[in-house]
């Protein structure tokens, strides 16, 4: 058909593959992961290809490519620790979430470095981002290797959330107060735009 580009997926390499898929699934929430090594040091940093997988027991999966052939920090603490804090990252906290995205060796924590605010968990022990107006404690529960052997998915079971009562009732979760931020493909984030309401078509699972 005209007006369209095709591109098969067959021999493609890498980094077209890179650029097409995080243009294509867009816009992405980013979950800002804080863990920690076997001697405690906090490590904090930003993960895009991320969102809920399952709602019973609520469960959240990450991807998490591997740098140089080796793990990053994030994924070495959990894969050593099994437990991890995903941390909603938002409008106000863009800039700190940004900047502890940049490749810090192992032994420099993010948080220390950039003054990042922590506060302790309840059930894991990594701690959590206060900044964040959500944090949601996890543990690993599957370690899946996808692929030519670049991404591994960590799916994690949410075993406690926090939620500031700036964005939440009681009941339902504020997205307009909450300000969550969005990654597009290249440099670029996105706030929310337009909010639209339409009436539910089914009713919410139980
Ligand atoms: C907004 C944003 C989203 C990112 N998403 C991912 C992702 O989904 N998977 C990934 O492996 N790296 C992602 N990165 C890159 C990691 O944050 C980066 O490699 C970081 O240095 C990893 O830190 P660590 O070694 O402390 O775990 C993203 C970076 C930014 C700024």
């Amino acid at each position: 058909m005209s007006g369209f580009v095709t591109l098969k997926t067959e021999g493609m390499s890498t980094e077209e593959a890179y650029r097409l898929i995080v243009g294509c699934v867009t816009p992405r929430p980013v979950a800002w992961i804080t863990t920690q090594d076997e001697s405690g040091r906090v490590n904090a940093a930003p993960f895009s290809s991320y969102n809920y997988v399952a709602h019973s027991p609520p469960m959240l999966a990450v991807n998490i490519g591997s740098r140089k052939g080796e793990l990053k920090d994030t994924a070495r603490n959990i894969v050593e620790t099994r437990e991890f804090v995903v941390n909603v990252a938002t409008e106000a906290t863009l800039e700190l979430m940004h900047a502890s995205g940049a490749d810090y060796p192992p032994e420099i924590g993010e948080p220390e470095t950039l003054g990042i605010e922590l506060a302790p968990s309840t059930v894991v022990r990594p701690p959590r981002i206060p900044a964040t107006p959500i944090q949601m404690e996890c543990r690993l529960e599957h370690v899946l290797p996808l692929g030519r052997g670049l991404n591994t998915l960590y799916i994690g079971e949410v075993v406690a959330f926090h939620l500031s009562e700036a964005i939440f009732n009681g009941r339902h979760i504020d997205a307009v107060a909450m300000r969550p931020i969005a990654r597009l493909g290249g440099p670029y984030y996105a706030g929310l735009g337009e909010i639209f309401h339409r009436p539910m078509l089914q009713a919410p699972p139980v």
